[in-house]
């Protein structure tokens, strides 16, 4: 894991609530049933771990953030939560299914991830994620990049701490290591932020941490400004601003 964000469980939930709404249609895809053993993997503050066992699964959540497996353990007290890192999952058992929302973006070494899934899960178990795919936030990242390229001559690409693979480079790697995908699809979703033009800041403040935590408070301050004068004219639409995800679902098995 190479991303230096720092998760901010209560604000998270509160402004940034709708990556586990969305995620319920991943947990449908899932389709859990009683008794399966189940890893939810980047679990944040606990919400989909939830779900999941409502279906009467076994289902325990990891995640490589304290501070969100603290928040999910005292929200979810019946439920099994630890801190871990998706790269390098080790576990003595064998799960039915690993399941993932909007978290495998935060995962640079894919391959890691991809091997330590398939470790995890027994043969024909299924791997069920959603994550931001190619051309996510492209817009936000443009100007990110020229804000603090012209203002402050950093190339921020190479603080990038996001993947965002097309389906043909994710498909391959699971198929690479051991994996028949049974589905996949790559498509645009514009989110709509909450709190009207004030949620670019609040999205920034808690994703963007790589690109901007080496800045004092008030150059933060003034960096959000400029995003949003560059960003409101692009992604503002019937009085909300949308920020233009783009998702890839996979379900893939594992068969050797
Ligand atoms: C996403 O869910 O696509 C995402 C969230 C935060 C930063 C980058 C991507």
């Amino acid at each position: 894991m190479s991303s230096v964000n720092t998760w901010k469980p209560d604000s998270y939930d509160s402004k940034l609530a709708f990556v586990s709404e969305y995620g319920k249609s991943l947990v449908e895809l899932l389709n859990p049933k009683k008794n399966e053993l189940i890893l939810d993997l980047g679990c944040g503050t606990g919400d989909l771990t939830y779900e999941i066992s409502k279906a009467g699964a076994k289902v325990s959540g990891v995640d490589y953030s304290e501070a969100m497996i603290e928040t999910a353990r005292r929200k979810y007290p019946q439920l099994a939560f630890q801190v871990g890192n998706g790269e390098a999952l080790s576990d003595d058992k064998s799960y039915d299914a690993v399941f993932s929302n909007a978290a495998l973006h935060w995962m640079k070494n894919a391959a890691d991830v991809v091997r330590s899934v398939h470790r995890v899960l027994k043969q024909d178990g299924r791997f069920v994620a959603e994550f931001g795919g190619k051309g996510n936030v492209n817009t936000i990242l443009q100007a990110i990049y020229e804000v603090l390229g012209d203002e402050y001559s950093l190339d921020a690409t190479k603080l990038n701490p996001w993947y965002f693979p097309s389906i043909g480079e994710y498909s391959s790697l699971l198929e690479s290591e051991g994996f028949r995908v049974e589905y996949a699809r790559l498509y645009e979703r514009p989110t709509q932020l909450p709190d009207g033009q004030e949620g670019l800041a609040s999205w920034l403040a808690n994703f963007g941490g790589d690109f901007f935590q080496q800045f004092s408070a008030a150059d933060q301050s003034a960096i959000y400004a400029k995003l949003k004068a560059k960003l409101i004219p692009k992604l503002w639409r019937d009085g909300s601003l949308y920020a233009d995800y783009v998702r890839l679902t996979v379900v893939a098995i594992k068969n050797s």
